[in-house]
């Protein structure tokens, strides 16, 4: 096999609805989790404008159509559609999204959507959110309302975006910290809403492929101690597969059972829940995927507080069962987040192994400090190179078997970061805003723009 990636590759570029669009509240959108979450941790760039991706969509998408890519993976904003998240629909949020949709197609890119991108609408988190069954009732109907409205058009759709870090680092991404029983019943809720979706998909949208959207970090155990691989099974386990053994083999596994007997949570299940778990599968795996972690066996409780302080930060402690620990074989990123090529590639090939499902990736990106020259240039060539290494990975990968069918790094723009706002870019095109100024909100393109564009154009990774 050749160093170029397979014919039909998918190359794309992916933002979520939040983290760019702004306009928060125009044309009749109702507020989300994310409009209303306290931002105490730093001095975040507000989501009331973000990149203005609302009024700049034309723009964007023309310039992602001169990055010549084939699929841009967008999310919809569900209080858009509902703006109590169930009920009324409001028609300027479909058309909204149907003018985008338009766009994409009139210049050869497949949309691929996701559902949802934590941007719960307030409205539901008002009468429990994910805790409530009601929501997920709330979710049928919102997917049954965009399958209906756009599956003429869009073939490729995903589900909940990463559900597991939803619920790791609730009280940063959700609002407010949950205790550990109601977090583990709003999962099976999560879980349960994604294979509606599945079942919806397939049955109103014709040819239509779905995929649920986790972000994957492979677990390392930091020595060849039994215990530390013990540690590393039960994080895994919590981690990782408790989400993509239901999504894909329609059961909660043994290891993640027994995490939840030994923390005394039990989930209660509905009649009917049983049948469609084990009735309703995805067609593909999409993946998310920055870096890995490695852990041990917590020993001294000790100067430990318990929990998660960043969804792929080494700061994690649950008092038992696991606790982070630096890899010494890493380096980091200016944010801390340790970066690991192979450890992608390995897991690219135990996510095949396990679940023999095609594979798409769906975030994988550098976020940095980026600085717009005085001539509006971005040199960016610490991204070349991370994005450089991880395709080398996906490529072999590939070679060794592995069907991976798409590459869609974050991001297509830059757009405010979950956790620390403008000040991290992820971008292929850089938008002038910053924390606090708005600034004109110009689109530039940084070098990693030409060497992406390059690399399409070729399908295979330039010098
Ligand atoms: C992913 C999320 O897990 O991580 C994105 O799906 C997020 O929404 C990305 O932006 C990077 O995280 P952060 O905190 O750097 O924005």
């Amino acid at each position: 096999m050749s160093d170029k990636f397979p014919k039909h590759f998918l190359w794309g570029a992916s933002i979520s609805a939040h983290q760019t669009e702004g306009a928060y509240k125009s044309d009749g959108k109702g507020l989300t989790v994310q409009d209303t979450r306290p931002r105490d941790n730093h001095e975040i760039a507000d989501f009331t404008v973000a990149s203005d991706h609302y009024h700049h969509y034309k723009k964007d998408i023309q310039l992602l159509a001169e990055l010549g890519v084939k699929i841009f993976r967008f999310s919809i904003s569900w209080a858009r559609i509902f703006p109590k998240g169930q009920g009324t629909i409001n028609q300027a949020g479909i058309n909204h999204y149907q003018d985008v949709i338009n766009e994409c197609l009139q210049h050869n890119i497949q949309p691929v959507i996701t559902l949802n991108h934590f941007d719960l609408p307030q409205a539901l988190e008002d009468i429990g959110g994910w805790t409530n069954r009601l929501t997920v009732d709330a979710f049928k109907e919102y997917a049954k309302t965009v399958f209906e409205a756009y599956g003429k058009q869009v073939k490729y759709w995903l589900t909940i975006n990463e559900p597991n870090v939803m619920l790791l680092v609730d009280q940063k991404i959700l609002g407010k910290q949950i205790p550990i029983k109601e977090k583990y019943q709003q999962f099976h809720h999560l879980m349960i809403a994604e294979k509606y979706a599945f079942k919806l998909c397939h049955t109103l949208v014709q040819d239509g492929k779905i995929g649920p959207v986790p972000n994957i970090s492979l677990v390392y155990p930091a020595t060849s101690s039994p215990l530390d691989n013990q540690a590393s099974l039960y994080f895994n386990s919590v981690r990782n597969w408790a989400y993509l053994d239901f999504s894909c083999f329609g059961r909660y596994n043994t290891v993640f059972k027994d995490y939840l007997k030994q923390k005394g949570v039990s989930i209660h299940f509905e009649p009917g829940d049983k049948t469609l778990m084990q009735e309703n599968f995805p067609d593909f795996i999409a993946m998310n995927f920055y870096t890995t972690v490695t852990v041990e066996k917590p020993m001294d409780k000790n100067n430990m507080s318990e929990g998660i302080s960043d969804q792929q930060s080494e700061d994690i402690m649950d008092w038992g069962f696991y606790k982070g620990v630096t890899n010494p074989y890493l380096k980091k990123n200016q944010f801390n987040w340790t970066i690991d090529p192979d450890g992608f590639k390995t897991t690219l090939q135990t996510l095949y192994d396990r679940y023999h499902l095609p594979i798409i990736i769906t975030e994988n990106g550098l976020g940095a400090k980026d600085e717009l020259t005085d001539d509006h240039k971005v040199h960016d060539p610490y991204r070349i190179d991370y994005l450089k290494q991880h395709l080398e990975k996906c490529l072999e990968a590939i070679k060794a078997g592995v069907d991976v069918f798409g590459y869609s790094p974050w991001s297509a723009i830059d757009l405010v970061s979950v956790h620390e706002g403008m000040s991290k870019r992820y971008g292929f095109i850089y938008v002038d805003r910053n924390e606090k100024e708005l600034k004109q909100l110009k689109r530039y393109k940084k070098d990693s723009f030409y060497w992406y564009q390059e690399l399409i154009k070729t399908n295979e990774i330039p010098p």
